[in-house]
């Protein structure tokens, strides 16, 4: 199986590498690669790109993820997060190609409790949420084999995440405020990479379970007990850690204004992606102290 790989470095780009290079042979691009096009801020070249290489699977993990500075360069994500895919698409259908891409909870409005299924209304709050939809609807109207994997607060041991953050800040403050109205399940890149492996696997023999499917590690939390986690979790790998905090208080998300509005509830239903794929999400904490124990 020839597979490209767009958005290489990036959290996800980066563990798909790993994941992807047992399906055969891999072509990862960055958006500054030479010999092959592989920035989306160029459509044509990465339609090019295809042309040339004619992969049998295209993974696009390139996507403009900056959601505060979305909200003033919105022309710019949607080219990323929907023009250049929803052209990904189109040459994906011209050569028959599964095209895999990344899409988020962003796409819902973040109302009421409930984990959201594959076949709920959205209404993004965000530039980025928005513009990520756009890129779903593009991918399906294309045509093109797919699979669509929404996900949500996607961390890596690779650059910065939000566990080095507060780690960083709990050794240099006495007292954390974070927010504890926002629900939903930190996924590590490193299970979204392994889950697209195997479901890429499933769907070389059924290709009709192909689609969109909600992709998070199962249980839930809020940023504040998520942080009270890490911090803990640290302690315990570590006695020796420097942690100055000695308390870490809950707040609102009025609290902590924002040029992008962001969803409470970020909860996402996976039944459909468990059932169709054989697979088993493991709790959120399971990847979180896995990566805790590689950054510390
Ligand atoms: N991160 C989350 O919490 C989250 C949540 C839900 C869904 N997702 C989705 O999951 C997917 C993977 O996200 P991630 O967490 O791996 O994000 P990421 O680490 O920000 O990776 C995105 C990659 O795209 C690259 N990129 C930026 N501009 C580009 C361009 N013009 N051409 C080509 N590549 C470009 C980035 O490069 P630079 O780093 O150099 O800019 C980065 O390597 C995305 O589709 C995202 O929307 C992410």
């Amino acid at each position: 199986m020839n597979i490209l790989l767009f958005g290489k470095g990036g959290q996800v780009g980066w563990e798909l590498q790993r994941s992807l290079s047992l399906l055969g042979s891999v072509t990862a691009l960055d958006f500054d690669s030479t010999g092959y096009c592989g920035d989306f801020s160029d459509p044509g070249g990465i339609a090019r790109t295809v042309r040339a290489l004619r992969p049998d699977v295209i993974v696009n993990a390139a996507a403009h993820t900056a959601v505060d500075k979305a909200e003033s360069e919105p022309e710019r994500a949607r080219l990323l997060n929907a023009t250049t895919p929803g052209r990904l698409a189109e040459e994906a259908a011209g050569i028959g190609a599964w095209l895999v891409h990344y899409s988020t909870d962003y796409v819902f409005d973040g109302s009421g409790d409930r984990p959201r299924v594959e076949t709920d209304a959205t209404g993004p709050l965000s530039v980025y949420g928005a513009t990520k939809l756009e890129g779903e609807q593009r991918i399906a109207q294309s045509g093109c084999r797919h699979l669509i994997l929404r996900t949500s607060w996607v961390y890596a041991a690779r650059g910065g995440n939000f566990a080095r953050t507060m780690l960083r800040l709990a050794a240099e403050r006495e007292r954390l405020t974070v927010i504890d109205d926002q629900w939903g399940a930190p996924t590590g890149a490193d299970l979204l990479a392994d889950v697209t492996a195997h479901a890429l696997r499933h769907l070389r023999h059924s290709p009709g379970d192909g689609g969109l499917y909600h992709c998070v590690a199962a249980g839930e939390t809020n940023w504040f007990s998520y942080a009270s986690y890490v911090i803990s979790q640290a302690r315990q790998a570590q006695p020796a850690i420097q942690i100055k905090a000695t308390e870490i208080a809950p707040v609102p998300t009025s609290a902590y204004p924002t040029p992008a509005r962001r969803p409470l509830n970020s909860r996402l239903d996976t039944t459909r992606l468990q059932a169709t794929f054989g697979l088993t999400l493991p709790p959120w904490q399971q990847g979180v102290a896995r990566m805790l124990a590689e950054i510390l």
